[in-house]
């Protein structure tokens, strides 16, 4: 399979049966994203949270076929407006056809562009042939991060460093240390100015505690 960092929070993974995911789309508005949401397609669509900076352009990705994948409110808000949708909660899993997501705690608010309630935000554990990948979604430091690390072995972490919303890149590094993914690939950062942070910086501090950090730039694709 194929993994793809879009940019921000965004990223596209292609299976190796040619399944197409995209999680946490927002590429038209971001500057950052050198691949815009009409050179895209998707067969399912994983939402983290509702904020525009991770949903904005999930409806324009997505057409008659696509699935969007997220907690029940925010999933009933797309399917609303005429998506096929599967709802979940935080804590369950469920074994797709590409395999199997769970969604596990965030510490984070959510709330659509239009001001209806998005449910709780998440985090994404993602396993597809074997590999484990968690989407941390927007979140803070908490302590169940440890537990979230304990009950699955991860391979490639998603995890903010952008500060202000979400954790800086020295508590994404704790973070990071507790959770022990083979890489860990920072997210959610230089977007904008309120975010800018140096990904170097937590990679210096993730190699303190022996964790592997891969920096991707935003449309660079690695192979899993
Ligand atoms: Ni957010
Ligand atoms: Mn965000």
């Amino acid at each position: 399979m194929t993994l793809r960092f879009l940019a921000h929070a965004s990223f596209q993974i292609i299976t190796d049966s040619g399944i197409k995911i995209v999680i946490d789309p927002w590429l038209d508005q971001n500057p950052l994203a050198p691949i815009k949401s009409k050179d895209i397609s998707a067969d399912y669509i994983i939402l983290s949270h509702a904020h525009a900076d991770h949903c904005a352009d999930a409806v324009k990705i997505a057409d008659q076929k696509s699935t969007f994948i997220a907690v029940a409110e925010l999933a009933s808000y797309f399917q609303e407006a005429g998506h096929h949708t599967h709802a979940m909660q935080i804590g369950g899993a469920f074994d797709f056809e590409f395999g199997r997501v769970k969604l596990v705690s965030a510490q984070h608010g959510s709330m659509t562009a239009d001001g209806k309630y998005g449910g709780l935000a998440a985090g994404i554990v993602l396993t597809i042939d074997n590999i484990t990948i968690y989407h941390m979604g927007d979140t803070g430091i908490f302590g169940d991060l440890k537990l979230i690390g304990d009950m699955h072995k991860i391979d490639y972490l998603l995890i903010p460093i952008g500060g202000n919303y979400t954790m800086d890149p020295e508590d994404a590094a704790l973070a990071a240390s507790w959770i022990k993914p083979r890489f860990a690939i920072p997210m959610h950062y230089n977007s904008f100015p309120l975010i800018k942070q140096d990904p170097a910086r937590f990679a210096d501090l993730c190699s303190t505690h022996g964790i592997k950090v891969k920096i991707m730039q935003p449309g660079e694709l690695i192979t899993l």
